[in-house]
């Protein structure tokens, strides 16, 4: 059968529709061209915020009318639990984040309407990779225990549980030698991965990988262990995305996020002492309930603070059964508005900024192909996860991808640089 995947949220999404493709293509599955040439299509649902959910049940809703078979899987599915069929009642079938690795038997038997929510399942298929050139997603952990207030992630993906180092360092092994270059592993907090530094050791051994990244941080796990392996390893790559969520004590002791503001700027400190560059991301929420106009102003000073290289903006948005879903939203949308276009415009200012301090400096970038806006030139990343364009000569070959470039940066944008190939 011809499928199609559509995916919304995270890496960690991404990465369970990754394993569904490749296991119905070893089921004798095909992909389609495209969404209108498949048969089946499959969309991998969010629902961190509820904007995601109604986007994700919205493309459902309109697939659902073309006939096709169509299944709903992801964190949606967990949270709309038994009422899925009633929100969308000619859906074929739905599985729980955990349950991803049932659906080329449910396609097989052809039984619908199923739900599989698979609450209790030790997630398999974990290792099933399709061709993806030299990147791949790694999955290191599943689910979260932080029960940080106003987030779903807990409820909907289970507990937090961590796949055994052999098995990780077996799947990199499997994806180097299939030409994969760079490794991200992920885990919604996966600094709390038992021995994660040492993890991180055994994999910088493996022959032809190149990169090791990994994601999601807690502040708590920047640990002398973790910076000594920076230290030693140049395969680990250069940039943390550390979501730091508000500036403000208050607000951050009442989302549950186990950090003060001056232990997170500690973090931050620690990652840039023994290297300036290194990149540090994040994640910010406007409009927590009974944020104030004084806790928004810590966040932004914070966020200057920590001189943040790039920066995701989120409107609160409250999820149901969660600690906060009980307070009262107080926060007018148009403020919320106001002050995510605050701290957007602070980032494309401090964006700018930090990465002005880098022309005339050498990157070292892997070729991930053509760039977005202007196809004569090429793009990679950094080490530091930051986006490097440059020129081709005209006709030049273009070089594999995941190859190894230095560039000369000539120009800085808030979110790009733009240089040269040096050889
Ligand atoms: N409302 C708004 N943003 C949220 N996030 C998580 N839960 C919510 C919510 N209820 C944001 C956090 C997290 C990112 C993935 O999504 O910033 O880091
Ligand atoms: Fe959600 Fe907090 Fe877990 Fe992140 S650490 S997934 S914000 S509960």
């Amino acid at each position: 059968m011809k499928f199609h995947i559509h995916t919304y949220g995270c890496q960690m999404n991404v990465r369970d529709s990754e394993a569904v493709e490749a296991m119905l293509l070893a089921a004798g599955h095909e992909k389609a061209a495209g969404e209108e040439d498949a048969e089946l299509v499959i969309v991998n649902s969010c629902t961190v915020r509820q904007k995601a959910e109604d986007k994700a049940v919205g493309k459902v809703g309109a697939l659902c009318a073309t006939g096709k078979l169509v299944g709903l899987m992801g964190c949606g599915v967990s949270r709309l639990g038994v009422d899925v069929f009633k929100v969308l009642p000619k859906l074929d079938f739905a599985v729980g984040p955990r349950a991803f690795w049932r659906i080329p038997r449910i396609v097989a038997e052809g039984k619908f309407p199923v739900l599989e929510l698979g609450e209790n399942d030790v997630p398999a298929g974990l290792d099933a990779h399709a061709e993806r050139g030299f990147q791949a997603f790694v999955t290191a952990m599943t689910g979260c225990d932080n029960w940080c207030s106003y987030c779903i992630v807990p409820a909907v993906r289970g507990r937090e549980w961590a796949r055994p180092a052999a098995e990780i360092v077996a799947e990199v092994e499997s994806l180097a030698r299939r030409g994969v270059r760079e490794v991200t592993l992920l885990g919604q907090s996966v600094l709390r991965y038992h021995g994660f530094p040492s993890l991180l050791r055994r994999l910088c051994e493996i022959d032809g990988l190149l990169r090791i990244r990994f994601t999601s941080a807690h502040p708590s796990g920047c640990t002398d262990e973790l910076i000594a392996v920076y230290r030693d390893c140049p395969k680990v790559c250069r940039h943390l995305h550390l979501p730091v969520q508000s500036g403000s004590d208050r607000v951050l002791a009442a989302m549950g996020r186990r950090y003060t503001r001056a232990e997170y700027l500690a973090a931050v400190e620690k990652l840039r002492s023994f290297d300036p560059e290194f990149a540090v991301t994040t994640d910010v929420i406007v409009g927590y309930p009974g944020e104030t106009e004084a806790d928004f102003e810590e966040t932004r000073s914070l966020m200057d603070e920590a001189g943040f290289d790039n920066s995701f903006v989120f409107k609160y948005s409250p999820r149901p059964g969660t600690r906060a879903a009980k307070l009262p939203d107080d926060v007018p949308t148009a403020e919320k508005e106001r002050r995510n276009q605050v701290l957007l415009d602070d980032q494309e200012r401090r964006g700018l900024e930090r990465n002005t301090r880098l022309v005339g400096t050498v990157r070292e970038v892997l070729a991930e192909g053509p760039s977005k806006r202007n196809k004569s030139r090429w793009s990679g990343r950094d080490s530091g996860n930051r986006i490097v364009v440059w020129d081709v000569a005209q006709g030049a070959a273009l070089p594999p991808l995941g190859t190894p470039a230095r560039v000369r940066v000539n120009e800085a944008h808030p979110q790009i640089l733009l240089g040269e190939v040096v050889s």
